[in-house]
Order: C-alpha cells, then sequence, then structure tokens
C-alpha cells in the first residue's frame, strides 16, 4: 500500500490551474490519511467558494488512484488560514515574479532632440552627437521616437533585429556600441511604411522606454518626430527627459519656431539644453571661403529665444548625405560635431551643477 510519502509525492504532478504551482509547493494539501486501502486527502483551498475546487478535487482523486493498493479516495476541503494563505499567495508572486527591463536600466541622461519643423537635421545631430559621445567614451542609446519616419538605423547601416530576453527587447548595437531601438527595426521590410493613429504611436514610444532593456547608459538620446505634436508630449510626459537640444537652421522662421518650442518646454518642465543651429554655412572647397547659404545665421537669436547656450553651428556637408545614405555615419569625422558634444556635455555639466535635473 502507498505511505502518506508516496501520496504527497504524486500530488505534486496536481496543479493549482490558476497559480500553475503544484499544490505541495502551494502548501494546499493539510492532511493525508491511510487507513487500508482508503486514502482520504484534505486540501486547503484560498476561499471554499473556489471555482476550481471540482477541478483540483479530480486531479487529485486522479493521481492517487494509479498508486498501487488504493482502493477508494476521498478529498476533502477546506479553507486556509490566514498563514497557509500567505505562503501560497508568497509562493505564487515568488513564480509570477517576471524580470523587467527597469531592473536592468541605469540611465544618467534622458535627452530629446527637437525641432519646431521637419527635415532640420534633428536625426542626423541625434546621431552625430551620439557618435562623438561614444567616441569620447560615453555609453549611449538612441531611442528613434520618430515612429512614422524613422531613420536612424539607416545612417548607421543596422539590419539585425532585436533580440528579447525576458526582461524586454535588446536594443541594437552599432559598431561603435551605441544601442539603437527604431521601430524600423522591428518591421519587416525597411521601407515599410508605418501608418497608425496618434495614440499607437505614442504607445509605441512609451514602450520604448519601459520594455526595451537599455542597460547602463550615460546618454539617452531621443529623436523626435518634427513639431511639437503628441510624440514629443507623449516623451516629455513618460520619459524623465532631463533636457532638450532644439535644432533649426537659419532658413526657419527662426524666432517663433524656437519659442513654440520653448512654450512647449516651460509648460512640460522640461530644461533646454541648448541650441544647435544646422545648415549655417559651406565651406567652398576650392577657396575655403564660407558661405551663408540659408541666410545669415542666427544662432545668436535662437540662444537668446531658448535662454540656454548656443551648442553649435554646423555647415552644409555634402559628404554627410554620402556616409548617411551608405549607413556608415559612424566613419565620418567632423571637428563641428566633437565640438558640438563637448559644448553639449559641459551644458549637461551645468545644468546638474544648478540642480535643474530631474
Ligand atoms: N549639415 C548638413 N549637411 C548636409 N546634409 C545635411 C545636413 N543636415 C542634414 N542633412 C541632410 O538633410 C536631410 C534631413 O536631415 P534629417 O533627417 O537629420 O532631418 P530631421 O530634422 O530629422 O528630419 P525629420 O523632420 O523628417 O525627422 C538628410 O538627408 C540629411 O542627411
Ligand atoms: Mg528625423
Amino acid at each position: 500500500m502507498a505511505t502518506v510519502a508516496e501520496i504527497r509525492e504524486a500530488l505534486r504532478g496536481v496543479k493549482d490551474p490558476e497559480i500553475g504551482r503544484s499544490v505541495v509547493d502551494l502548501g494546499m494539501v493539510r492532511d493525508v490519511e491511510v487507513v487500508g486501502g482508503r486514502v482520504t486527502v484534505t486540501l486547503a483551498l484560498t476561499t471554499m467558494a473556489c471555482p476550481l475546487q471540482g477541478r483540483i478535487g479530480a486531479e487529485t482523486k486522479e493521481a492517487v488512484q494509479r498508486l498501487p493498493g488504493v482502493a477508494e479516495v476521498s478529498v476533502r476541503f477546506a479553507a486556509m488560514s490566514e498563514a497557509e494563505r500567505a505562503r501560497a499567495f508568497g509562493a505564487a508572486e515568488k513564480r509570477q515574479e517576471k524580470p523587467t527591463a527597469a531592473q536592468f536600466n541605469h540611465i544618467a541622461e534622458v535627452v530629446a532632440v527637437m525641432s519646431g519643423k521637419g527635415g532640420v537635421g534633428k536625426s542626423l545631430v541625434t546621431a552625430l552627437l551620439a557618435v562623438s559621445l561614444a567616441k569620447d567614451g560615453k555609453q549611449v542609446g538612441i531611442l528613434d521616437a520618430d515612429i512614422t519616419g524613422p531613420s536612424v538605423p539607416k545612417m548607421f547601416g543596422l539590419q539585425a533585429r532585436p533580440e528579447g530576453s525576458p526582461a524586454g527587447l535588446l536594443p541594437v548595437p552599432t559598431r561603435l556600441g551605441i544601442r539603437v531601438m527604431s521601430i524600423n527595426l522591428l518591421v519587416e521590410r525597411e521601407d515599410e511604411a508605418v501608418i497608425w493613429r496618434g495614440p499607437l504611436v505614442a504607445g509605441a514610444v512609451k514602450q520604448f522606454w519601459e520594455e526595451v532593456v537599455w542597460g547602463d547608459l550615460d546618454y539617452l538620446l531621443v529623436d523626435l518626430p518634427p513639431g511639437t505634436s503628441d510624440v514629443p508630449l507623449t516623451v516629455m510626459q513618460s520619459l524623465p527627459v532631463a533636457g532638450l537640444v532644439i535644432v533649426s537652421t537659419p532658413q526657419d522662421l527662426a524666432g517663433m519656431v524656437v519659442r513654440k518650442a520653448v512654450r512647449m518646454a516651460n509648460q512640460m518642465n522640461v530644461p533646454i539644453l541648448g541650441v544647435v543651429e544646422n545648415m549655417s554655412y559651406f565651406t567652398c572647397p576650392d577657396t575655403g571661403k564660407r558661405h551663408e547659404v540659408f541666410g545669415p545665421t542666427r544662432g545668436e537669436e535662437l540662444a537668446a529665444a531658448a535662454g540656454a547656450p548656443l551648442l553649435g553651428q554646423l555647415p552644409i556637408d555634402p559628404e554627410v548625405s554620402r556616409f548617411c545614405d551608405a549607413g556608415r555615419i559612424e566613419d565620418y569625422e567632423s571637428d563641428a560635431y566633437r565640438e558640438l558634444a563637448r559644448a553639449f556635455a559641459r551644458a549637461n555639466g551645468a545644468k546638474v551643477k544648478a540642480g535643474t535635473a530631474r
């Protein structure tokens, strides 16, 4: 005849269907009585009204009946005591504890790159700032928050899909080790159009923050879509953005566009780290002469409008497009961008000292 120990062992195969753990591990087997060929098992349930009582009872009977010498099995139910319940729930919680990305993410600064209008070079500035910071030994990530017009993976020539882990998706590393997450890395084809409504787009951006294992980063740069619409709002609301970098060109109605961005930043209580004027000038390769192609530079005017330092004035460089198109942005060397990265790091340090970091 089966012993009490053997019966308990057999009951390991019976699981609480809701929690998915054995009734033995959950401390639900309160008593096992063996008299001749008759076995009585008493199970403690979290509540006597447990809707799964019938199923657990039937499985218990079946498991015990299979043992040698067992002629009859009856199952009794009792309600768990407080102590038993605490133990059972404690065990269940332990099992359900899933690692989260947040447990692995230690990000010193989240900085969003913003502009009043499209095509001014936000993505390029984000990418080259990341490259310069990485070359200066910083750990950098880029969150491509431009869901409907993502351009970051192409500049770095990234093809690999993000790998999964129990805690979340892993960003794809560039050759210099910049960690990138973009919707472009997740869609089947690079040129696939993402046509989503606003809330879905905002949801995806939030997921890139909450469900991506970024790890330890000095900077997470967020490449925003143009304008001051849904996504910039979501980013500023849902991410601990420490500061904004505003990109503009001399061509813009600079003052107005920057003022709009400043208003939004103020409303959202996010400091502006600095302003970058892109496409400020073109240096003629033949004569070495500077031409202000898009009109006189307005760097100082921009900085005054933003109440923040001018981090850099970047030249128009036809070379840069070639590097972008070839997916080799990391090979592009430019003093202007190295200087930009240093000014950025200085502005960041000043902000932290001034205690405006969030
Ligand atoms: N300083 C520059 N010299 C040469 N080409 C540039 C420069 N800045 C940007 N470009 C080119 O201009 C185009 C637009 O740049 P980019 O994609 O970075 O702008 P964006 O502001 O991110 O645009 P969007 O608003 O669509 O996101 C790209 O092809 C880029 O290579
Ligand atoms: Mg862009």
